[in-house]
């Protein structure tokens, strides 16, 4: 997708379609409105007072070869009550275009922005539009349903000219945004057949390779060295060998301590020989989808070139029921050295963190953040609504809260209780790993908490906020790469713990 940007008035905008944008109206006031119903020989006008378009979110008006227009169409897009307006209106009201058959068909659109001085608007339309706009097409086979959208081409267009550069470095941060949040929205679509730990250690060299990361990737034999019991354990049950992948970026001076960031990936959760029911077990191909996030994050932040230092973790591995499965009983022994009674095979993601978050040790880093569809639990915190997420910091939980009210994915902070430790003591081991049906969320989180060294630390549980059931206006059916755009915005505005 090709973006372009230009000043100048609505009416010189040669593009298939024009889009600007209204908050909801009882009558005409504003001066881009009241002249395109001029030229329209007053439809618009009749429209609102029709209520047929009283430009409440999303809703649309189209109106064709209005007088005086270069644009072949004109329309006009609801952004709701005026009072609720926000970056999430625009990001909502593009995403609803991205996807109208009506809108797919054209070659090129122009957003008109006017009276947006601030701007994230700009960045939230352009996150609209690329979001909405993704599908999944690589396993369709037949040409009729590769029917992709034409559209080559978005023109963003600000009245005034001395917002230009300010709108272009907007959009484009949207942009690497929407794109990293896609890729990551594949590869949480990819079958666990094309996506073993394996081929995503090669996904994320390829990636390395073109966003000019290092990539060192650590295979099992690395992994035994490195007394990573835990992956180890929840590996050994697969013909698929597990993998420990390091990206590193580097945009601040050398000797200023990284912020790491570690992602669950786990290619296939089956439970292992506590094994998942049927029903809904293929979703478990998305348990990766932590990895997915932070793999793609490094690579935005890469490409925004953001002045941090920035290491992503990905402990990888499949969790599957076999022969040589580990078991309910076995006691294996983490990274870290302490020693965990295993309760349940299908709690197995905190395994693998707890290795990684001992291995963050190695960077002293300034913080860590983890992210993980780690409990089915956390749907019964916030629903669908948010993700829930423990810090042993406020500073780092308020900013995340911050750059959750600007992504719109949004999170709610959740106590560390010394209840949910106790909750996690063996009676012999150091821990186990399940702290049974209170509060796993809190438990699981607790457990994690027990391999962290001495350093800021944050936990995201995005189990069940990576699926969308229905579909929303920037959010299509499927996986939702959740947290790419969280965790973006709050390293771009990172400050300092
Ligand atoms: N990957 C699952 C969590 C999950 C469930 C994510 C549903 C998305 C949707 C995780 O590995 C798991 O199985 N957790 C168990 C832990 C329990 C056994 C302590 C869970 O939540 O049931
Ligand atoms: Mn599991
Ligand atoms: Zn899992």
């Amino acid at each position: 997708m090709q973006f372009e940007y230009s000043s100048g008035k609505p009416q010189n905008i040669i593009a298939d379609a024009l889009v600007m944008f209204t908050p909801q109206l009882s009558s005409i006031t504003d001066r881009k409105l009241k002249e395109l119903d001029q030229a329209t020989d007053g439809a618009l006008g009749f429209l609102t007072k029709s209520e047929d378009f009283a430009g409440k979110q999303n809703q649309i008006a189209a109106f064709y070869k209005p007088a005086g227009y270069k644009a072949d169409r004109v329309m006009l897009v609801g952004l709701g009550e005026k009072k609720n307006l926000n970056y999430d209106s625009i990001r909502k009201a593009t995403g609803t275009l991205s996807h109208k058959d009506s809108v797919s068909r054209l070659n090129s659109i122009a957003f008109y922005f006017d009276t947006f001085n601030d701007e994230k608007y700009f960045q939230a339309a352009a996150e609209g539009f690329l979001l909405g706009g993704f599908k999944m097409l690589e396993y369709k086979s037949k040409p009729e349903d590769k029917d992709q959208s034409r559209i080559k081409k978005i023109i963003f267009v600000v009245s005034e000219k001395k917002h230009l550069q300010k709108m272009k470095k907007a959009a484009e941060m949207g942009r690497i945004i929407s794109e990293g949040q896609n890729l990551a929205r594949r590869l949480s679509f990819t079958p666990a057949n094309d996506l073993t730990p394996t081929d995503l250690a090669a996904k994320a060299q390829e990636l390395a390779k073109a966003n000019k990361l290092k990539c060192t990737i650590l295979d099992r034999d690395a992994i035994k060295k490195e007394r990573m019991g835990g992956i180890l354990a929840v590996a050994q049950g697969s013909a698929e060998q597990p993998k420990f992948i390091i990206l590193e970026y580097k945009g601040a001076a050398a000797k200023r301590p990284p912020i790491v960031l570690v992602g669950k990936g786990v290619t296939f959760d089956a439970g292992g020989i506590s094994i998942k029911p049927a029903a809904d077990m293929h979703e478990m191909k998305g348990d990766m989808t932590g990895a997915a996030v932070m793999l793609a994050v490094i690579i935005c932040a890469a490409q925004l070139k953001l002045p941090l230092n920035l290491v992503t973790l990905i402990p990888s591995a499949e969790n599957m029921p076999s022969s040589t499965a580990y078991k309910p009983g076995d006691v294996i022994k983490l990274r870290k050295g302490l020693t965990v009674e295993i309760i349940n095979t299908d709690a197995e993601g905190r395994l693998l963190l707890a290795d990684a978050l001992d291995y963050a040790n190695n960077y002293n880093p300034e913080a860590v953040i983890d992210i993980a569809t780690l409990t089915g639990g956390a749907l019964y915190i916030l629903g669908y609504a948010g993700a829930p997420i423990v810090a042993n910091n406020k500073k780092l939980a308020d900013s995340i809260r911050r750059a959750a009210n600007i992504s719109a994915e949004r999170v709610w902070e959740m106590p560390l209780w010394d209840d949910f430790r106790q909750a996690m003591k063996s009676p012999i081991a150091d821990l186990w790993n399940s702290g049974g049906r209170a509060a796993p969320t809190l438990t699981a989180s607790a457990f994690l908490e027990s391999f962290i060294g001495d350093y800021n630390w944050a936990h995201i549980d995005i189990a069940y906020m990576d699926l969308e059931k229905s579909g929303q206006p920037y959010i299509p059916k499927g996986p939702t790469g959740f947290g790419v755009r969280l965790l973006v915005e709050l390293l771009a505005d990172w400050r300092k713990l």
